[in-house]
């Protein structure tokens, strides 16, 4: 596998991760396996902008909704290291909460980031003071999920969910535009991704 050049970013511990998970990725896509067997990671290039965005607004606390075995999570923990952040990552399947949280801890990460087992929209309510929020579950769940969290992320905090150009998010779309607690957009980048800022 050519490593994307986006990996770079990270350290030799996360990047041997990062391009393991790369790898596998890309190899269920070539095999056509059936989606609920791919772990469905994030682009390379998704990963990077999160992690520059990150950087940027430097939230003290980032939940994620749909971690998989945590390609993203990754992401947005070596973002949230570098100042000092938090990441919570969330995943509904048992198996792949256990993989993320040992490829979290082989990428030297997991005192930063962690995936919790369970129902986002559970899990998300445990939490306060949310500056990012990260939806990457299933894309016809993405209004529960932000009705689920949207009173834990602070004024001013982000909500962005991924896949919203490569996915028919229509009703996800129609929902935070008719909220008039939040301003969004979609940034069609990669797969497309529906950024809102949650109002002062
Ligand atoms: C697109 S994949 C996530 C990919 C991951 N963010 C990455 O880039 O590496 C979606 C994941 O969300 C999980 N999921 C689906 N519904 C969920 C829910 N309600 N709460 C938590 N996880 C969920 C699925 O099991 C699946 O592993």
């Amino acid at each position: 596998m050519v490593r994307p050049q986006e990996h770079l970013i990270a350290d030799e511990r996360a990047r041997l991760v990062l391009d393991r998970l790369h790898e596998r990725d890309a190899a269920e896509r070539a095999a056509g396996l059936p989606q609920e067997l791919r772990i469905r990671a994030l682009t390379p290039p998704t990963g990077a902008f999160l992690y520059g965005l990150i950087l940027a607004l430097r939230p003290r606390l980032i939940f994620e909704a749909g971690s998989a075995v945590g390609y993203s999570t990754i992401w947005l923990a070596l973002a949230a290291r570098t100042y000092g952040g938090q990441v919570i990552g969330s995943e509904i399947r048992p198996e792949r909460v256990r993989e993320a949280n040992a490829n979290l801890a082989e990428a030297g990460l997991d005192d930063v980031a962690t995936v919790l087992e369970g129902d986002a929209a559970e899990l998300v309510r445990r939490f306060d003071g949310i500056g990012l929020l990260f939806l990457d579950a299933e894309k016809d769940d993405y209004s529960r999920l932000f009705l689920a969290g949207i009173d834990r992320v602070i004024p001013g905090g982000l909500i962005i969910a991924d896949n919203v150009v490569s996915h028919d998010c229509r009703d996800y779309q129609e929902l935070v535009r008719s909220r008039p607690d939040v301003h969004t957009v979609t940034i069609p980048f990669e797969r497309g991704l529906e950024w809102t800022v949650k109002r002062w």
